[in-house]
């Protein structure tokens, strides 16, 4: 791959310093990111500006490399994305902040949410970070902000109690594989859904019991779960209802199989429409990127109940092949990109 100077990013690196960095000026495949010299981004008085050591790849990166479903363009730029930086998830050291920033110095060790982290410097702000856990790599801290952050945080919205049945759909995934060892880790009766290749994979974070959704319904049989977490397949809202007890909760966080333009909000909707009538709970989620998250989320790391699930790593340059190597399907957890 070339380092180019793009034309698109308005830059003068004569008077400023420069990096390199992952861009795209349009939306599409894993073909439009190319490696670019860019400016180095300046912290404002709320941010830090860190090197970054290494970078998560998430499903939500893969939506703004693409611009799909359709409907996210309102806010990530209707022609073209406004940030052509992609990656939000980070982990790296602290070289400069904010006149504001009270919490963190320069060479402090951090983790998580940047704005465009495949590069070698971002910025982020003071209240979207923390000190990175003593007990992990930047490589494994990097792929926890995003996943790990929206694993816990749909926890917390089902309420999750120990010794409840919780059936997490898309269990091998970014999202699934944290969800599995957090909902362990607050004393759940976890079943994770995932396919054949991964089921190992699944039980050795922890699950109790798993289901191959290429052979078995989870919604058929005798089983009923307290707290489904539906990240994958965008399953009818009647087969979650099925497999929820009476008074059951299912938090519906995530799927791609939802269509290119509202990626499934339809579905969304009729359940946020029916809950109030039926006795169980259906609820959407959307994720903040808050530092209390990732503050909770060092303390179990530190404690051994979680441990970021890295399936492989790629350098910088080579970020479209890890981009086609999740649109495949075939990550096992989180892919991260070392810088
Ligand atoms: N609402 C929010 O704020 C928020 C935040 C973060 C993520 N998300 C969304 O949550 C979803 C999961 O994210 P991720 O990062 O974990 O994605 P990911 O790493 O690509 O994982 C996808 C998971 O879906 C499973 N899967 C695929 N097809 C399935 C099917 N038909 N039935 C059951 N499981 C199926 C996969 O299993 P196999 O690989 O074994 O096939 C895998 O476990 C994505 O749609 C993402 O956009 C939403």
């Amino acid at each position: 791959m070339t380092v180019t100077d793009p034309a698109s990013i308005s830059t003068s690196t004569a008077a400023k310093p420069a990096m390199q960095a992952i861009v795209q000026d349009a939306y599409g495949s894993a073909d439009v990111l190319r490696l670019a010299r860019i400016t180095r981004p300046e912290v404002a008085e709320n941010e830090v500006l860190i090197r970054v050591n290494a970078a998560g790849l998430d499903r939500g990166s893969w939506h703004m490399m693409t611009g799909q479903p359709y409907l996210l363009r309102l806010v990530s730029g209707i022609r073209r994305p406004k940030n052509p930086v992609l990656g939000l998830d980070v982990a790296g050291t602290v070289v400069a902040v904010g006149s504001a920033v009270t919490k963190f110095s320069a060479g402090d060790e951090v983790f998580g949410f940047g704005k465009g982290s495949f590069a070698e410097y971002t910025v982020a702000r003071e209240d979207r970070l923390a000190h990175k856990p003593l007990n992990t790599t930047f490589e494994r801290a990097a792929v926890v902000p995003v996943s790990a952050g929206t694993a816990l945080q749909t926890l917390d919205l089902g309420n999750v109690e120990p010794g409840q049945k919780v059936l997490i759909i898309g269990a091998s995934g970014g999202v699934g594989t944290c969800a599995v060892q957090l909902a362990k880790a607050f004393g759940a009766e976890v079943t994770g859904v995932c396919s054949t290749t991964k089921l190992d994979l699944v039980r050795s974070l922890g699950a109790d019991h798993v289901i191959d959704y290429t052979r078995d319904d989870f919604s058929d049989g005798p089983h009923r779960y307290d707290l489904i977490l539906d990240f994958a397949g965008n399953p009818a809202i009647s087969r979650l209802r099925r497999a929820l007890t009476p008074t059951g909760t299912a938090v519906i966080a995530g799927g791609e199989e939802g269509g290119s333009w509202t990626g499934g909000m339809d579905r969304t909707l009729r359940a946020l429409a029916l809950s109030p009538f039926v006795r169980q709970r259906l609820t959407n989620f959307i994720a903040k990127q808050r530092a209390s998250d990732l503050e909770r989320l060092t303390d179990l790391i530190e404690a051994g109940k979680v441990t970021p699930s890295v399936d492989r790593s790629y350098p910088l340059e080579r970020v479209p092949e890890a981009m086609r190597h999740l649109a495949a399907g075939e990550a096992r957890g989180k892919i991260a990109i070392t810088i």
